[in-house]
């Protein structure tokens, strides 16, 4: 059984078409990474999951049950840290951790027990006693997070769970994703943040205006565009021609001015490289800095939702 399974999958409000007949699954045990812009629609697809919204066409199973006609079976095995963290901000901290687990049906010898582990692990026990609504922002996401995990679910859904967050603190999370990975525990969780996608996923959707554009491994997306692949290089002077010049070498196939230097698009870089030379030795340049670069996750995207 597959740990989620979406088919035409839709949302509209009211006339806006939020999320447009969205077909995908995700694998048990699989870091499921959400790729897409603002407004791509990546929240309104992770609330019809864990059945906050009702789809407007199209169904999706989540643990094997309908999340429309069996919801509460559904819910069961998911746990969701929203992209607004949901936390009572009258409440302490120990007790949204427990209020959270109450709503689980987490028994409360289980739930106490639970709740020490992950706020240390999450680097908040020794604040458990103040009121939620006076962390920051970055404590209460990583709180809202722990709200999500108290019942040990099986599938974890997490909105933009680095978003907001400093470094130390994003690099915490990613980690414990990466653990739960390990635990074989199947995590769903959108971003904006290509490297992060690169970095944990076994599997990345790109999203844009509702539509999939690509579903694969971040590897393969890359070799989706290989012809990204570029050339970087900056010379000892830049005379008007230049750039044409570059434009017209072999295997150019585009030219970026970045700055002081040209990012040459190509799918041969070795290839550019020989004309760069040729052409710097024939006109009397030096080449001052060079570097070739492999297609990023960003250049996919670019590719895929480019142009809208
Ligand atoms: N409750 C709502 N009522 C009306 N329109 C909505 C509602 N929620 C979302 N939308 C619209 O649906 C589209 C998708 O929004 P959604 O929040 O799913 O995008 P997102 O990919 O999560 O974006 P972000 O990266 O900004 O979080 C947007 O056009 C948004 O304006
Ligand atoms: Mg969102």
């Amino acid at each position: 059984m597959r740990a989620i399974e979406a088919e035409g999958l839709t949302k509209y409000y009211g006339p806006v078409l939020a999320v447009d007949h969205v077909t995908f699954h995700v694998e048990r045990g699989e870091i499921f990474g959400f790729l897409g812009p603002n407004g791509a629609g990546k929240t309104t697809t992770v609330r019809m999951l864990t059945g906050l919204t009702r789809p407007t066409e199209g169904t999706a199973r989540v643990s094997g049950h309908d999340v429309v006609r069996e919801p509460r079976l559904a819910k069961k095995s998911v746990g969701l840290a929203p992209e607004e963290p949901n936390v009572y901000a009258e409440l302490s901290v120990w007790d949204n951790v427990m209020f959270s687990g109450e709503i689980y049906g987490v028994s409360g010898e289980e739930r106490r027990e639970r709740a020490r582990e992950l706020l240390e692990l999450f680097g908040l026990y020794d604040r458990r006693k103040e009121k939620a609504g006076k962390l920051s922002k970055g404590l209460r996401k990583r709180l809202s997070i722990v709200m999500a995990m108290v019942h040990d679910p099986d599938i974890l859904f997490l909105d933009e769970p680095t978003a907001g967050l400093d470094v130390p603190s994003a690099r915490l999370v990613r980690g414990i994703v990466r653990s739960l990975g390990r635990e074989g525990k199947t995590v769903f969780l959108t971003t904006h943040n290509m490297e992060e996608a690169n970095s944990l996923c076994h599997r990345v959707a790109i999203i844009n205006r509702g539509r999939l554009a690509a579903v694969d491994s971040p590897e393969r997306l890359k070799i989706v565009v290989e012809r990204s692949h570029s050339v970087l290089v900056s010379f000892s002077e830049r005379p008007r021609w230049l750039e044409g010049r570059l434009r017209g070498l072999r295997g150019v196939e585009q030219v970026v001015e970045e700055g002081d230097k040209f990012r040459l698009y190509t799918a041969d870089p070795p290839t550019v490289l020989e004309g760069v030379f040729d052409l710097a030795r024939s006109e009397g340049l030096r080449v001052i800095s060079l570097s070739t670069c492999g297609p990023t996750l960003e250049d996919v995207f670019m590719r895929l939702v480019g142009g809208s």
